[in-house]
C-alpha cells in the first residue's frame, strides 16, 4: 500500500468514501474523510474517519506505524464523520492524550459518553511540543460547531483545518495540484454554500484573526477532499468573497410548477433579464437538488422565485428550497417572486414573507396571474424580470437599493 506523504514524516492517512450521495440534504458525490498521522517523539494522529472506515484507517497507520505507538490523537470537531471511528480507535491506540477544545471535551462526553479517556482540553493559541515539531492551536468555534478548532503544525507550516476549507470530493488524488481545478472549485463552492453560508460572519472573523497572526500557510489540510499545498491561497481568498456575500452579477430563476403555466411565467421572467442585459440560469425544482441551486444562489446578485397555490401554499419543492435556503441565510441579493394561481393565490405572499426574513432586498411586490397566463401577462412577467435586472445593477453599482415590501 503506498504511503501518502504531506512532508517528511507526516502522512495522510484517511479514506475516501465512494459511495455516499446524501450528506444530511446536500447531495454529493462521494468525499473522504482525511486523518493525518505525525511520527515525531510524541507519535501524533490528527483526526480519525466515518465509522465504517474504522479498518482501513487502522490498516493505513499500521503501514506506517505500530497504532500502539501513538501518543496524541487531536480531535478538531466531534461531528461523526470524524469521530465515529473513535471508540474503536481509543480501543486500538490507547493514547497518553486526547486533545481537544473545551467544547470538544463537552461534545466528546455527550456523543461517547466516556469520561475515562485521557482528554487535555487546549485553547486558542496553546502550544503542544511533539520533539521536533510544535502543534498550535485555534479554536474556532461555529465553524461549524462549536467544538470545531483548527491544529497548526508550526515547523512544516501546515495548517489541519476541520471541515473549513474542505469540499466532499473524491478522488484517487490527495492534492490540489492533481485534480482537475474547475471540479474542485465548484465542490469547494458547493461545500461552503450548503455547510458554511450561515457562519459567513464567523468566516469573516476568522479570516482576520489568521491574517493578523500572519501564519505562514504552506499547506492547508482540510478534513474532507484534497490538501490543498500548491495554492492555498486561492480558497482562502475564494472564502473572503464568500463570506462577504460578493455577487457576481447573475441571475437565478428557480420555480416549481404543476400544469406548466409558472413554468411559462419564469420563462418570460428570463427574457426580461436578458433585456435588461442580465445573464440568468433557470431552475426547474423538479430536476435540479436544492443542493446544487444552493450552490449557485451563493455568488448570484438576484433570485426570482417562482411556485403556483397549491392548497393555500407554495409547491412542496418550493416549501423544500427555501425552508433549506433559508437556513443558510443567503444575503445581499435582491429578488421578486411570482406564480399562478387559481382563486386564492397565497404562494406569492409565502414566498415574499421568507424573503423578507433574509438581508435581501425585495425589489417587487410579486406577480400572480390566474390560471394560464396570456400575451399580456407574460409581457408583465419580461418586465418583472427587467425590474428585477435594474435593481440588481443599481445594487451593484452600489447604489442603496430599499425593499418594497
Ligand atoms: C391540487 C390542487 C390544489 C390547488 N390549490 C389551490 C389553492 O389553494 N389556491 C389557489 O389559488 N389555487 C390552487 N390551485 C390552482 C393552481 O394554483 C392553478 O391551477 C395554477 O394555474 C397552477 O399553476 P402551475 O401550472 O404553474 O402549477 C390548486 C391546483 C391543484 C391541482
Ligand atoms: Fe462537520
Ligand atoms: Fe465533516
Amino acid at each position: 500500500m503506498r504511503k501518502i506523504k504531506l512532508a517528511n514524516n507526516i502522512y495522510w492517512v484517511g479514506a475516501v468514501d465512494w459511495i455516499t450521495r446524501d450528506f444530511h440534504g446536500y447531495s454529493i458525490n462521494g468525499t473522504t474523510y482525511n486523518a493525518f498521522l505525525i511520527i515525531d517523539d510524541k507519535v501524533t494522529l490528527i483526526d480519525t474517519v466515518k465509522g465504517p472506515y474504522t479498518g482501513e484507517l487502522l490498516h493505513r497507520i499500521r503501514n506506517i506505524i505500530d497504532p500502539k505507538k501513538i501518543d496524541y490523537l487531536v480531535v478538531n470537531h466531534v461531528e461523526m464523520d470524524h469521530s465515529g471511528a473513535l471508540p474503536e480507535i481509543m480501543e486500538a491506540i490507547n493514547p497518553e492524550k486526547v486533545i481537544c477544545s473545551k467544547m470538544g471535551h463537552k461534545a466528546l462526553l455527550q456523543h461517547f459518553h466516556r469520561p475515562d479517556w485521557p482528554y487535555h482540553v487546549v485553547t486558542s493559541g496553546e502550544e503542544i511540543r511533539l520533539g521536533q515539531r510544535t502543534l498550535s492551536f485555534l479554536e474556532t468555534r461555529m465553524l461549524h460547531w462549536p467544538d470545531s478548532m483548527f491544529t497548526y503544525l508550526k515547523e512544516d507550516q501546515i495548517l489541519f483545518s476541520s471541515d473549513a476549507f474542505g469540499a466532499h470530493f473524491a478522488s484517487s488524488e490527495r492534492f490540489d495540484d492533481e485534480v482537475s481545478q474547475d471540479i474542485l472549485m465548484r465542490e469547494a463552492t458547493k461545500y461552503y454554500a450548503n455547510i458554511l453560508t450561515l457562519y459567513s460572519p464567523f468566516v469573516q472573523k476568522l479570516l482576520a484573526q489568521v491574517q493578523e497572526m500572519q501564519l505562514p500557510i504552506k499547506m492547508l489540510a482540510p478534513d474532507h477532499g484534497v490538501v490543498w499545498r500548491s495554492n492555498p491561497a486561492a480558497i482562502i481568498e475564494a472564502y473572503s468573497r464568500w463570506c462577504t456575500h460578493q455577487g457576481n452579477g447573475k441571475a437565478l430563476v428557480i420555480y416549481d410548477t404543476m400544469w406548466d403555466s409558472t413554468k411559462m411565467m419564469a420563462r418570460a421572467v428570463a427574457e426580461g433579464l436578458h433585456e435588461q442585459g442580465v445573464e440568468y440560469k433557470l431552475f426547474d425544482l423538479q430536476v435540479n437538488h436544492r443542493s446544487d441551486v444552493m450552490t449557485d444562489v451563493l455568488e448570484a446578485s438576484a433570485l426570482v422565485l417562482g411556485s403556483s397555490t397549491l392548497n393555500n401554499g407554495m409547491l412542496p419543492r418550493m416549501v423544500d428550497f427555501l425552508m433549506y435556503m433559508r437556513g443558510l441565510r443567503p444575503a445581499k441579493k435582491v429578488a421578486a417572486t411570482f406564480g399562478s394561481y387559481g382563486w386564492s393565490g397565497e404562494a406569492v405572499g409565502m414566498m415574499n414573507a421568507i424573503i423578507k426574513e433574509l438581508d435581501i432586498v425585495l425589489c417587487h411586490k410579486g406577480l400572480k396571474v390566474p390560471y394560464v397566463p396570456e400575451h399580456g401577462q407574460l409581457g408583465q412577467c419580461v418586465e418583472l424580470g427587467r425590474t428585477v435586472g435594474r435593481a440588481m445593477q443599481a445594487m451593484m453599482a452600489g447604489e442603496k437599493v430599499e425593499s418594497v415590501l
